[in-house]
């Protein structure tokens, strides 16, 4: 898979869903299915999704005992998407069980990335809440590296981390990159945004982009946009 515009579908339910992936007729874009909407309507709503041609990253951000993301992301790996996740604060030894579990029988699986810190903990949070006394940016490539060594394909992070991600872990090592806003857009509450294009101009894989296409007034024209500056 090349470089890529994914939609955020942060919707309440199926019907917003499909009414918002209506407007796009002919074009198929890959979307993001996170946490609300896949609690909300459960594996149906990946199914439907799939049917109608879509590429899908499944966003559930598992962290729990190697045990239980295995047979966990074996079940997601049924559901024959694309993209996975999960927290690489797990350790290594859960995302080498979350491998095993979502590699099938034929040796094929979806790819795999992690979180390292999620851009809502800051260094402050992570010192008195986590007792982590290191400082965030070495965290996040530590975190990473042991994704890296773990087998997994890339990370989630900031735009701003992609290239120093890249340098620390390789240029094959996958950077799918939130918090993205046009120049001339509204930042709403990311704190720290690219342009599509700037992520493109550092080395982003993905960009996964929410609100400057489901709240523009022309979804499908935001999303062009979107793919013209970051695959061009
Ligand atoms: O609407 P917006 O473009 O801000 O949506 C960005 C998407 O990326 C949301 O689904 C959000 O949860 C997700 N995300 C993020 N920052 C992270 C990780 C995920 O904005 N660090």
């Amino acid at each position: 898979m090349g470089r890529d515009v994914i939609i955020a579908c942060d919707f309440a339910g199926a019907e917003e869903t499909f009414r918002f992936l209506d407007k796009f007729e002919g074009k198929k874009p890959f979307v993001k299915i996170g946490m609300e909407l896949y609690y909300a309507e459960g594996p149906s709503i990946v199914r439907e999704i799939k049917r109608r041609g879509h590429k899908i990253f499944l966003d559930l951000k598992l962290h729990d005992i190697p045990n239980t993301v295995k047979k966990s992301m074996a079940v997601l790996s049924r559901l024959d998407v694309d993209i996975c996740n999960l927290h690489a604060s797990g350790t290594v030894k859960m995302m080498q069980a979350a491998l095993e579990g979502l590699t099938r029988p034929d040796g094929t699986r979806p790819l795999l990335i992690a979180v390292t810190q999620l851009t809502s903990t800051d260094q402050q949070a992570m010192e008195n809440d986590l007792l982590i006394k290191e400082p965030i940016d070495k965290v996040v490539m530590h975190y990473a590296l042991n994704a890296k060594n773990a087998g997994l394909d890339g990370v989630v992070c900031s735009p701003l981390e992609a290239a120093k991600v890249h340098e620390t872990c390789g240029k094959d090592f996958l950077t799918v990159t939130p918090g993205v806003r046009f120049a001339d857009g509204d930042i709403g509450d990311q704190k720290r945004v690219m342009t599509p294009a700037q992520a493109k101009e550092i080395g982003s894989d993905y960009i996964v982009v929410g609100r400057p296409i489901t709240a523009a007034d022309d979804p499908v024209a935001a999303y062009e946009r979107c793919l013209d500056e970051f695959v061009g």
